[in-house]
């Protein structure tokens, strides 16, 4: 505890009452703090305030909150006409429109207005702490508050130090974000601070498979909510707005003096020149009815599942859960499995062929580098994976015959996944994400941006991903993300699969 802490029932200010502004008033009320609520236009929290009587008597009517909380809520939020109104608040947190300098004139008027020891917070989801800290009377009280959308369902609040942020404010933030019922986690600012900058790879990989023209739309967003995410990158980056995430990727790629680790990607930017910008456009990666629902196209019957294995012998490569789950269905049959868990590769052969998980070559590659032309690849199979549709992404070397092929999928089909065929992509569609991610977590930790559990918690509560980086790391094993990260290196022989210095001390571990 310090003097900067904010105790229940404190008058706390909230600038902007548009979609997130309004979100955070609403927090802070039900956690029983007063809330002023200011929009530099007319009319503006009073509207918001509207809206949420609404929500609210929603909610009533089924039966999730009760009428009188609603109603303390709202007599808790009072529309304020005037910054002055600000001057008894322990805190004011900022969520006016995303551009630095009408967000400096604003701090500045602030600094005016409330005592020296009033935090101020802003919800910027893109500048720098320190950038707009520099000017300030008492830099040391400014700190981001990162909500995200929709501020009274996602639980996570990234608490953003500059470089002149007191550590005591910070605390305080973090300790009020707890009290409003959030998980803080705490970031060093640097471009798109934790989640905004780990998610990167979740949408450029989706994207630099569909430059390759190696997989649809559809087929990516299959394999990646097979693997347990809630949403595929192309369902999501429609839902976010085409123009929007390229605006995003644009201010990370520009913040890191254009390393190509971030570049942004002409699929996405043709989208957004052509006026496809998802959802709110009717159109993007898929096409909208007017409810905002993909018009989707019926998906082809399954075959059937039956796959008798080859009488002369299975052998299983490696380890792993794609391996644990074939030997547990063969466990069934009368196959006979002979087991190589120290093989330097994953997979099944027969006296047929090879099937390999990807170690982020191509199947042609791999084909040519072992002179076994017979040969599939498929993609990583996650533990965390398995809803409804267990979709696994596989190719075929050139040399691979029909029959193989055929095999194949009739194997998958057999252990329970739904093989989706895509082009020869190195490191296919689950596998170079995740190893991706890991890297950027690796480097996000090594400098300083937060801590390895601060990188899981926030991209589980604030990106909803089915697990952390650095849990994947721990399952997956340094040496294997590290060889698909070098094989991808050498296959585009650019800046963008470079291994994190971290990641690669720790396969030395
Ligand atoms: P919004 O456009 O819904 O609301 C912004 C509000 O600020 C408007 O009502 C506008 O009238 C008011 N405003 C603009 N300039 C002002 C000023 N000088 N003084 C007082 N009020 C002013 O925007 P949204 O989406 O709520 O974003 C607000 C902030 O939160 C931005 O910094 C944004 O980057 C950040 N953010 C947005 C997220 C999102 O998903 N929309 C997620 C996380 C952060």
């Amino acid at each position: 505890m310090s003097a900067f802490d904010i105790a229940p029932g404190a008058q706390v200010c909230v600038i902007g009452a548009g979609l997130m502004g309004a979100g955070i008033a609403q927090i802070a009320a039900q956690a029983g703090d007063a809330v002023l609520l200011y929009d530099k236009r007319e009319g503006a929290a009073e509207d918001a305030l509207g809206r949420l009587r609404q929500q609210l008597a929603k909610l009533v009517e089924r039966g999730r909150m009760d009428a009188a909380q609603a109603e303390q809520t709202l007599d808790r939020i009072q529309p304020a006409q005037d910054l002055a109104q600000a001057q008894g608040c322990r805190i004011v947190i900022e969520a006016i429109v995303e551009d630095a300098a009408i967000k400096r004139d604003l701090l500045a008027s602030l600094e005016g207005t409330v005592p020296d020891d009033c935090i101020l917070a802003s919800n910027t989801s893109s500048i720098s702490i320190t950038a707009l800290a520099n000017g300030m009377r008492h830099p040391e009280r400014l700190v981001g508050m990162h909500f995200f959308n929709p501020v009274p369902a996602m639980r996570l609040v990234e608490v953003v130090s500059g470089l002149k942020t007191d550590a005591r404010v910070a605390a305080a933030v973090e300790r009020l974000g707890a009290r409003w019922g959030k998980t803080p986690v705490h970031a060093r600012s640097t471009p798109g601070f934790i989640v905004n900058r780990i998610a990167r790879p979740f949408y450029a990989e989706a994207l630099n498979v569909l430059t390759e023209r190696a997989a649809a739309p559809a087929d990516i967003d299959r394999c990646l909510r097979a693997a347990g995410f809630r949403m595929g990158p192309c369902e999501l980056m429609d839902l976010i707005g085409h123009d929007t995430n390229l605006a995003v990727t644009r201010s990370v790629f520009a913040a890191n003096y254009s390393d190509r680790r971030f570049g942004p990607s002409l699929v996405q930017q043709e989208l957004v020149d052509g006026g496809l910008l998802g959802r709110k456009s009717g159109e993007g990666f898929y096409r909208y009815d007017a409810e905002q629902r993909i018009i989707a196209h019926p998906a082809p019957p399954e075959p059937a599942t039956g796959w008798t294995p080859p009488p002369d012998g299975i052998v299983l490569h490696g380890q792993g859960h794609f391996i644990e789950r074939l030997a547990a269905q063969l466990a069934a049959t009368a196959a006979r499995v002979e087991y190589r868990p120290g093989s330097d590769w994953t997979g099944i052969e027969t006296p047929q062929g090879q099937l390999r998980v990807t170690n982020g070559r191509t199947a042609a590659q791999l084909a040519h580098e072992n002179r076994w032309p017979n040969l599939v690849v498929c993609d990583l199979a996650l533990p965390s994976a398995h809803g409804n549709d267990a979709a696994l992404a596989w190719t075929a070397a050139p040399g691979a015959t029909p029959a193989w092929r055929a095999e194949v999928q009739a194997m998958l089909r057999f252990a329970g996944w739904a093989p989706v065929q895509t082009g020869d992509v190195a490191g296919l569609i689950v596998a170079r994400t995740i190893a991706m991610l890991i890297n950027e977590a690796c480097d996000a930790v090594l400098q300083g941006v937060c801590t390895e559990d601060g990188a899981d918690t926030a991209m589980q509560l604030g990106a909803n991903y089915p697990d952390g980086p650095f849990h994947w790391l721990r399952h997956w094993g340094a040496g294997a993300v590290v060889a698909v990260l070098d094989h991808l290196d050498a296959h585009y022989r650019g800046e963008r699969y470079r291994v994190s210095p971290a990641l690669h001390t720790r396969t030395c571990l």
